[in-house]
């Protein structure tokens, strides 16, 4: 994550964002998301491979700075104006415990799993039936009962990827619609 003393308008790629990179670089398909895009990295490194790539983010200061590298970047919540489905949807999640959103680019409120689920729920409706997301959250929430609850949303999931940092692990989480 981030160090919160640097104050950016958008989340500038981090540690978490090349991890979640490396493991998507060789992902294909026709369409992919990237929920919570920030400077558009992740969307960046899905062009190649999808005939169309959409970018979401909640900050308009990131939807306009992706847009440098994203044709279709959009302002909103998860992904809750869109209409067409997708083969791919990705996020690196606000995943921080938190008691208020003071940063939305980290915090996620209760147990790191209040914002992540709102998220998942929304991306749910846009995604092929087959098709699968993948999420990244971390050892700091509760990544337990973030996955029980994706099953619970109709997906299988399973860990993807782990990366042990110095003060977390950061925990990459597919999960394939039924
Ligand atoms: C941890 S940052 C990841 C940014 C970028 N994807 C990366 O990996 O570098 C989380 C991003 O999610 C965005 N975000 C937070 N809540 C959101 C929501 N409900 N819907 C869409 N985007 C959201 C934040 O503005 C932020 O850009």
């Amino acid at each position: 994550m981030q160090n919160k003393s640097i104050k950016t308008e958008y989340y500038l790629p981090a540690e978490d964002t090349l991890f979640f990179a490396d493991h998507i670089q060789n992902e294909k398909g026709k369409s992919a998301l990237d929920i919570g895009t920030g400077s558009g990295y992740l969307a960046n490194v899905l062009l190649p491979n999808f005939e169309v790539v959409v970018a979401t983010d909640i900050s308009f200061d990131a939807t306009k700075k992706a847009h440098n590298l994203i044709q279709n970047c959009i302002c909103c919540t998860s992904a809750d104006p869109l209409a067409m489905k997708f083969d791919l949807v990705i996020c690196n999640m606000p995943y921080l415990p938190s008691e208020e959103i003071i940063d939305s680019t980290v915090d996620g409120l209760d147990e790191g799993l209040i914002v992540p689920l709102q998220i998942i729920k929304l991306a749910k409706n846009v995604i092929k039936k087959g098709g699968k997301m993948m999420y990244l959250t971390s050892s700091l929430a509760n990544h337990k009962k973030l996955l029980e609850e994706t099953e619970s949303l109709g997906f299988y999931t399973k860990i993807f990827a782990t990366k042990k940092m110095f003060f977390e692990e950061l925990i990459l989480v597919e999960a394939v619609l039924k």
